[in-house]
Formats: structure tokens, C-alpha cells, sequence
């Protein structure tokens, strides 16, 4: 059975949400993200309310199955999915990762426009209508749950298109999506293209329609609404928009569309939109990719009223210029929570109250972080916790680690940095002169653990909270070998913020190098 197609004959008006985060998104540039990482988003999207979380594409990389197969061990209500070509090696691969899933899909697509068949492909149609049949039936023999994608279907002759979305249901799909792969369609023509399939195709009432759209001319989220107002009852999106190129459809503005404009569009998602805010920014920390200011529904500016008219509207009545309120996607002031005598075991119920709970020694770490923090700070904020704890729970098991830093900076120079850090449990020193404080704490971490072969590819400096007190949170983007990684720090103090950081990041280069476990992967692809 596919859960999706159930959800959906019981209730017509329900969207399917089909979340790609962790595959479309992951895959552009910038956006990669480790095991534990992907497993953290997995949570909480799981959490989100999203129907289908899409884990990967099992067969691009050995890291890749492992992300699938252990975030199908874990998730606890979404159908898990993983990608595939129309190849049997591919999905035998995600067959076998998605295996521990309660719920499980295979997601296999092949090209279907003129142009990718003959250049990408190099097939004629009757080998692509061969495919479709052959792939769908293959992934059948390990999940009920298959979906179908006509790959750049926007580009596809209708009649061909008609007859893939046949062959794909006639085989077993339960789902066919409908990509606009290259983001060229607009979003009328979009909507007939569904619609069309609804009259064309004998058997489509045995499958549900999914739109997956890209963003190249900005109007992905327009054309996944008039996929849904043409039948469509999946939509696949990504959280901040992340994505190939423009990147995909936002789900966060797909979900506050739906749920804003119900007298237009009266259907429903099972999101819990009050936890759209969290699940944008652990995203953006962990990419280090930023949301640009003004983004709909997570950018800061979202719900911040500037001009003076609008202030003045808004005291007096809301509605005047809200048109959701910031409450509904999770945004708060944040609590101020804790003070400078504040003891350990308050500060142990307010971690256990934000959901962290940390071994002695992190512990003990973040409790000493804390108070030096109230030293420096008047007002701690949740946020200040959470970025501190969030800081410290990264560092729990890192080889390289932070001791202790001093910076010589200012108009005169020159900038010196003398920093001491733990390797392999190890300390070593070193005290170096740069370009620049930030460009001095660098040097030295390269001076202490040389690694040639890496490029600083971001530096990245926000504030958690307002105010000149506040705590810096710094990204850091390494480079190596055409992998990347990013690192994240938190401090009252910039400097230490960004040395922070980029030790993270050199950590997290490290576990990249040494690469993944084959035992775990050969046990979960056992039969
Ligand atoms: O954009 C696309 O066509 C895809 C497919 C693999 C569904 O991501
Ligand atoms: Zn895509």
C-alpha cells in the first residue's frame, strides 16, 4: 500500500508534503551535510509533520546509503524515500536502504523530453517507455510505494508524456510526479499540463499527481499552487527554498499559502506550522547557507514593519498589515530565561525544558560558558542557550579542540593571535602574526595542524540576539578535494566565536577524509 495514495482517496482536500531537503537540496552547492546533520534535519521534519521525508539517492555514494538507511531506522512517522535512476543497480540500492523504514517509497525517474533523451540519455521513446515499465516493476519487488518522475516533463511532447504516465501507473506507481526540472514553465501552463494529464490518462485515478518545481524564473512555489488548484495532491519542496541552482519550491511559503488563503484554496497539509521558524534556522546553521532578509515566511524581515505608517497601522490593529501572524510559523520574542546567579540545577531544567540533555563533562563545559556569558551579558535569551548548548553538544567527541586564545588587534598593528588548542587530547601553542585578527587565529590553527590542501571557502559572522552584548555565531566553510564542510561557533566574543568555528570545520574535514563505515553499509544491504 502507499500511505500517501490512502491519505489522499480518504481525503481529497488533504496535500501530500514531500520533502526533498535532504536530497535535491543537499546536493547544491554549499548545502551538504554530514550523517549526524542529516539525521538531525530528518528529526525534525519528521517532527514538521511532513509526509515523505526524502533521504537521498542511495546510489550516488556509499555516505549517501548510509544517510538513507539510518534515517529510515529512526523516523518515526514519515514515509521515508530514496531516489533512483531507472537502473537495477540503483534501485536495488535504495530498495535496500529504505529497508528498516516503517513506511517506505522508491522514487525512480528517467528523462522524457526530446531534448534529454537524445543528449543525456542517447535512448529513443520505445526504449524510454521500455524503462519506465521495467523500473517501475523492478522497484515494486521491494516497497508497494513507488513514485514515478518524468524528468524536465515541462520540456516533454504531452502525448509521450500521456503515454509514460501510463506505462509508470499500468507497472504499479502510485505517485507520478510532474518536474519542471529546468524552472521553465509559468505557472498557467504549469496547471494545464496537470490538468491535461487528468483528462488524457485512462488510469490516472489509480495514482496521485505531484508537482516538483524548480525556481531558475522565481516562480516555483506560483507553479506548485497551480499544480494543486489543477488536481495535483503532492507537493515536493524543500525547506528555505535549497536547491539545485534557484533552488526548489519553499515549503514554508507552500504550507502559509495553503494554510493564508484557505477561501482560495481550501485543502490541507498535516505541517504544524509553528515549527517552521526552528526548522529554517537549524537548517541555515548547519549549511551555513544564510535566508536572505527578506524571504517570505523565515527571512528576518518577514514580520519586522519599518516604515513609520505601517508601525502605526500595526499598533492599532494587526490585521493592518499582517497578513499571518508571526506566532503561526513559530517566530517569538525570545524568553529572556536565565540570570547571572543562576544555579546548576536551574540551568539543568532550563536545558532539559529546550530539549538538550548533555553528558557530565559538555555539561559542566556549558555551565562554566554560561557563566562567563551572564559575566559579559545583562540579558540571557533562549536563543543565547540554545546557540551556546547547541556549541558545546558539536564539540562533545571533536579531535581537535579549543583551549584558550588571545588577540592583539587595532589600527596600529600589527594583529597577533596565541592560540592554544588540544589535539588528540594533546596541547599545542602557537602565536602568529596576520593579515588581520580573524586572518591571525587562522594562521595559527593551520600553524598548529597543518592542512595544505584546504581553502576558506566563507567566513560568515550573526548576531543570536539584539543588542552590542550579543553572542556572535560565525560559519565557516572549508573546501577540500571538491568536498566541502561547514563549521559553526558561538561566543560573547567574535574572535573565539570564529576560532571556533573553524576548528569545527577542520573536524568535520577530518571525518571526511577518513570517509564511511562499509561494515555498516554491507550489514544494512544484506538481504
Ligand atoms: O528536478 C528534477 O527533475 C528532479 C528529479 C530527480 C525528480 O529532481
Ligand atoms: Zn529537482
Amino acid at each position: 500500500m502507499s500511505r500517501a495514495f490512502d491519505i489522499v482517496k480518504k481525503d481529497p482536500s488533504r496535500i501530500i508534503i514531500f520533502d526533498t531537503t535532504l536530497r535535491d537540496g543537499e546536493q547544491s552547492p554549499g548545502c551538504s551535510m554530514n550523517l549526524e546533520e542529516k539525521l538531525k534535519m530528518a528529526a525534525l521534519l519528521d517532527d514538521l509533520g511532513v509526509d515523505v521525508i526524502e533521504a537521498g539517492f542511495p546510489i550516488a555514494s556509499p555516505g549517501d546509503f548510509e544517510a538513507v538507511n539510518e534515517i529510515a531506522k529512526v523516523v518515526k512517522n514519515a514515509t521515508v524515500c530514496g531516489l533512483s535512476r531507472a537502473k537495477q543497480a540503483d534501485i536495488e540500492a535504495a530498495g535496500n536502504a529504505i529497508k528498516p523504514a516503517k513506511s517506505k517509497r522508491i522514487h525512480t525517474f528517467i528523462s522524457t523530453s526530446p531534448l534529454h533523451m537524445k543528449h543525456k540519455l542517447k535512448m529513443g521513446p520505445n526504449s524510454v517507455i521500455e524503462a519506465v515499465h521495467e523500473s517501475v516493476t523492478l522497484a515494486r519487488n521491494f516497497t508497494d510505494d513507488v513514485e514515478w518522475s518524468a524528468e524536465d516533463a515541462s520540456r516533454t511532447e504531452a502525448d509521450f508524456l500521456c503515454q509514460c504516465v501510463e506505462t509508470a501507473i499500468a507497472a504499479g506507481a502510485r505517485v507520478i510526479n510532474i518536474p519542471d526540472t529546468v524552472g521553465y514553465a509559468m505557472p498557467d501552463e504549469y496547471g494545464r499540463m496537470i490538468a491535461m494529464l487528468f483528462e488524457r490518462v485512462p488510469n490516472i485515478d489509480q495514482a496521485i499527481i505531484s508537482t516538483h518545481c524548480h525556481n531558475d524564473l522565481g516562480v516555483a512555489v506560483a507553479n506548485s499552487l497551480a499544480g494543486v488548484a489543477n488536481g495535483a495532491r503532492q507537493v515536493e519542496c524543500t525547506i528555505n527554498g535549497i536547491g539545485e541552482r534557484a533552488g526548489n519550491a519553499a515549503l514554508e511559503e507552500i504550507v502559509m499559502a495553503l494554510r493564508t488563503r484557505g477561501d482560495l484554496m481550501p485543502y490541507t497539509t498535516g505541517i504544524e506550522t509553528t515549527k517552521i521558524t526552528k526548522t529554517s534556522r537549524t537548517l541555515s546553521t548547519i549549511t551555513g547557507f544564510a535566508v536572505q532578509p527578506n524571504k517570505a515566511i523565515v527571512g528576518a524581515n518577514a514580520f519586522a514593519h519599518a516604515s513609520g505608517i505601517h508601525q502605526d497601522g500595526m499598533l492599532k490593529n494587526a490585521q493592518t498589515y499582517e497578513i499571518m501572524t508571526p506566532e503561526s510559523v513559530g517566530l517569538s520574542e525570545s524568553k529572556l530565561v536565565m540570570a547571572k546567579h543562576s544555579g546548576r540545577a536551574a540551568f539543568k531544567s532550563k536545558l532539559a525544558e529546550l530539549g538538550y540533555e548533555l553528558g557530565e563533562e559538555a555539561f559542566q563545559d556549558a555551565f562554566v560558558r554560561f557563566k562567563a556569558l551572564a559575566d559579559k551579558k545583562k540579558d540571557i535569551f533562549e536563543d543565547d542557550l540554545i546557540a551556546l548548548v547547541e556549541d558545546e553538544v558539536i564539540r562533545e567527541n571533536e579531535t581537535i579542540r579549543f583551549v584558550s586564545l588571545q588577540v592583539q588587534a587595532g589600527s596600529k598593528g600589527p594583529q597577533i593571535a596565541e592560540l592554544c588548542l588540544t589535539v588528540e587530547g594533546e596541547e599545542h601553542c602557537a602565536k602568529v602574526e596576520g593579515n588581520g585578527p580573524v586572518d591571525a587565529i587562522f594562521k595559527a590553527i593551520r600553524e598548529i595542524y597543518p592542512h595544505e590542501g584546504a581553502r576558506l571557502q566563507l567566513y560568515q559572522v550573526h548576531a543570536v540576539t539584539g543588542g552590542t552584548d550579543a553572542q556572535a555565531e560565525v560559519t565557516v566553510r572549508l573546501a577540500e578535494d571538491g568536498k566541502t564542510v561547514v563549521g559553526t561557533g558561538a561566543d560573547a566574543d567574535t574572535l573565539v566565536a570564529s576560532a571556533r568555528a573553524y576548528i569545527h570545520a577542520l573536524n568535520k574535514l577530518l571525518t571526511k577524509r577518513a570517509g564511511f563505515n562499509p561494515q555498516t553499509a554491507a550489514e544494512a544491504a544484506a538481504p
